[in-house]
């Protein structure tokens, strides 16, 4: 392979590492999703400079025309991207010389690259955590719906994957609820801590012309400005707490797609996912897969990795801007692009199943669940709950040998084990037993009904 026909093959040592330098440095492939962001940004910042008197009323004309036409040829597809150009920034810029000419060197007057990609990027992950609130609210929204159609509907409430005590599936829907509202609480949070502004922080030092800094702020919709330019160029704790905010939404939905995946299948049988949300196997034409929800349980992964790698890349880091943090961005686009479209699966997953009541009933009557309850027939009548429950151990036994339920024991078996009970006993019942739980937060289906009241309010304080 060292022939020396292979030498003229290749491009000298030199120039390979030349090349291998500037690509190895190059942004643009990813950070031109920064260019509204970016475009805002600078027409802000180019007015403000005009109003300061800081450059002239003539050249913020020709630099707002020039950037306002750039921001409509990205939207139309004819911008042409330079990856010769670092990144977006510059892309912008260069395109604003060859529009525009000499005013276009006006515009970076009071600022640096590096107060301005902390600008773009903040407006950019702000928006982000809305998008992700929001969608986060239409899941809420598709669970709370499923919850009011199965507020009587008894399915087994596991422990440990056994089956447990019987729940009502409004009541299992709503634990959902309550996750993903955390996680809105969280995207909400993250939204405020991007909510400041680095303008005005220049390279690290602050600038020297006389900027507005609250006007801008204003005019891009921050509620703040940074108070120290040193920390506002060099951290990305915002970005940071964007990526826990998602990991922590990819953990509840990577939870309840594991349930549906396990729901659907002919082993348990209690929903049916719509054909949309399924695809066929090339092999096995009976199959169903289930590939939306295993996507999702599988795409949780990526968004820990960009959290974790976020977290690595900036310790350790000495003040102020290093360009390592522009590694900051594929995680965070790639996090964004896959919790959005996760959530959005889910709803729609959501939205459109298919629930076997049946099949969860007959679940919950083949089991022993109603165990607790009858030992719960005994404490009431004094007995400790320890002895109680041995009592019912000895029934469940009777049960396993001769492989029926509680239900189709007698009373005498029932006697043999304690003589306490009597004839009502028989009264206890997977329905008893839900409704049985009627304190706040609890199973019993006039409960969940105020869940579900309450989740709708919820929901409705949002939009
Ligand atoms: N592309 C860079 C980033 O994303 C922009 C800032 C570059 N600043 C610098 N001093 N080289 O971080």
């Amino acid at each position: 392979m060292t022939g020396s026909n292979d030498k003229k093959k290749n491009p000298s040592a030199a120039a390979r590492g030349s090349q291998l330098a500037s690509n190895f440095t190059v942004s643009i492939h990813y950070d031109s999703r920064l260019y509204r962001e970016d475009i805002a940004s600078s027409i802000v910042h180019a007015r403000m400079l005009g109003r300061q008197g800081i450059i002239h009323s003539d050249d913020v004309n020709k630099i707002v025309d020039g950037l306002s036409k750039i921001a409509l040829e990205i939207e139309n597809d004819e911008f042409v991207w330079k990856s010769d150009i670092e990144d977006i920034h510059m892309n912008i810029e260069s395109r604003l010389y060859e529009l525009i000419g000499d005013p276009a060197g006006k515009l970076h007057t009071g600022r640096s690259r590096n107060d301005q990609v902390a600008t773009d990027t903040r407006l950019w992950t702000e928006a982000a955590c809305g998008r992700a609130f929001n969608a986060v609210g239409a899941l809420q929204s598709a669970l709370v719906n499923l919850a009011e159609q199965h507020v009587n509907t008894i399915v087994p409430g596991y422990t440990h994957m056994q089956r447990g005590q019987p729940i009502v599936f409004a009541h299992h829907l709503l634990a959902y609820f309550e996750m993903f509202d955390r996680d809105a609480t969280r995207f909400a949070q993250a939204a405020e801590s991007t909510d400041t502004m680095p303008l005005g922080s220049g390279a690290i030092a602050g600038v020297t012309y006389p900027i507005d800094r609250k006007w801008v702020a204003e005019q891009l919709d921050f509620t703040e400005i940074s108070r120290n330019s040193i920390d506002a160029v060099s951290d990305r704790d915002f970005i940071v707490e964007f990526l826990t905010a998602s990991s922590l939404t990819m953990a509840h939905l990577s939870r309840l797609a594991e349930e549906l995946v396990i729901w659907s299948s002919d082993e348990f049988g209690f929903v049916k996912l719509s054909d949309e949300y399924t695809s066929g196997s090339s092999i096995m034409p009976q199959k169903r897969n289930p590939d939306f929800a295993e996507l999702i349980r599988g795409k949780t992964g990526r968004v820990y990795g960009a959290l974790m790698a976020l977290l690595t890349t900036i310790k350790g880091l000495p003040l102020a801007y290093n360009r390592d943090l522009q590694e900051d961005k594929e995680g965070l686009f790639d996090t964004a692009d896959t919790v959005i479209e996760s959530l959005e699966s889910a709803a729609g997953m959501v939205n459109s199943i298919t629930v076997d009541t049946d099949r969860m009933k007959q679940a919950a009557e083949q089991s022993l669940m109603l165990a607790t309850d009858i030992a719960d027939y005994l404490v009431a009548k004094d007995v400790p709950f320890r002895e109680a429950y041995i009592a019912v151990s000895d029934l469940s036994k009777k049960c396993v040998a001769r492989g029926i339920g509680f239900s189709n024991l007698t009373i005498s078996d029932f006697q043999e084990v304690s003589d306490l009970f009597e004839a009502d006993v028989m009264e206890i019942t997977l329905e008893s037993a839900v409704a049985a739980r009627n304190i706040p937060g609890g199973t019993a289906p006039n409960r969940v009904s105020e869940a579900i009241a309450e989740a709708k309010q919820m929901l409705a304080g949002l939009d």
